[in-house]
């Protein structure tokens, strides 16, 4: 089986469930909490594992009472954690997440040991990495090694995928024409454009922008509204899937893992893309990241009754 590399960030997610935030000076009391194993990069990996897909993890852990959880985590999913490595006299990646009622979300992050993921870390794990056939990355880790495993995939004809989260503006254009696909939610493909994205036509048009530039395939995340793509297949919209939304962290995340495992096994974007569709909209039924991913099986149940 081809294996997938991502190249990302763990955290550990402390999710509480909130009426409202507090103003200045105030203490409120909040209906719940949850704490979980997130980060973008970690739960890309894991519901791509989930799926079935057989995924290499770079990361860092801190050194500290989170460390081996996430650590055990990733191992109970069989994702490979020979280079998911520690951090002496750092703290693991944090992220406090505030949901709403409504099901929407406020993150705050704190990198941890996720800002010591280095190139030399990427080099380190060349002979490995070469045997995969994705690299996946995202902006939870430092930018230098972001762009350090864009060359090293493009040099090695390994293809290579960015979900541009967090936003983040300035993003080098050299290296984003080396990327096979870039999958931004509409706010992320507004900051890395420049451009106003307020509608499926304001993303297209600046989606068109990034594909002209020399990115081989450009996919923007609609939220309840789908899935947009531009590139080198033409353009087409995959529409959203009407659920119970209950709690949306990590909705973004599900999208990706799905589109990598299918895609990485199938080779068809729009077929990836209608299931990673349907796979981010089943996520935000259940509370929780990681924990709102099904697996195969109560993948396959939610497909039958939507
Ligand atoms: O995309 C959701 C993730 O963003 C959370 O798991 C949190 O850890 C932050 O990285």
């Amino acid at each position: 089986m081809s294996k997938i590399a991502v190249i990302g960030s763990n955290m550990v997610d402390l999710i509480t469930y909130i009426d409202r935030m507090p103003g200045q000076g105030e203490t409120l009391e909040a209906p719940g909490f949850a704490l979980g194993c997130g980060g973008k990069g970690a739960n890309q990996a894991v519901a791509a594992a989930k799926l079935g897909a057989d995924v290499l993890m770079l990361s860092k852990i801190g050194d500290d009472m989170f460390a081996d959880n996430t650590l055990a985590n990733f191992q109970r999913f069989g994702i490979d954690t020979r280079y998911v490595q520690r951090v002496p006299g750092v703290s693991s990646g944090v992220a406090p997440i505030f949901v709403r009622a409504d099901s929407h979300n406020s993150i705050l992050i704190v990198k941890g040991a996720n800002a010591h993921l280095s190139p030399v870390d990427i080099d380190a794990a060349a002979a490995d990495l070469r045997e995969c056939t994705l690299i996946v990355l995202q902006l939870e880790i430092n930018l230098e090694t972001v762009y350090h495993a864009i060359e090293f995939a493009h040099r090695h004809g390994i293809a290579v995928l960015l979900n541009p989260a967090p936003a983040l503006a300035g993003l080098s254009a050299e290296h984003l024409a080396k990327l096979d696909f870039l999958i931004p939610n509409e706010s992320e493909l507004a900051l890395i454009t420049g451009l106003t994205v307020d509608s499926p036509d304001s993303a297209r048009s600046a989606a068109r922008t990034l594909a002209v530039s020399g990115i081989r395939h450009v996919i923007v995340t609609l939220g309840e509204h789908g899935a947009l793509y531009v590139g080198e297949e033409g353009e087409f919209q995959v529409p959203g899937q009407r659920v119970d939304a209950r709690d949306t962290t990590g909705a973004g995340d599900a999208f990706i893992g799905c589109f990598i495992q299918h895609w990485n096994r199938d080779g068809s974007i729009r077929q990836a893309m209608e299931q990673a569709v349907a796979y981010s909209a089943c996520s935000v039924t259940a509370r929780g990241t990681q924990t709102s991913y099904p697996d195969s099986e109560a993948f396959a149940r939610f497909q039958q009754r939507h």
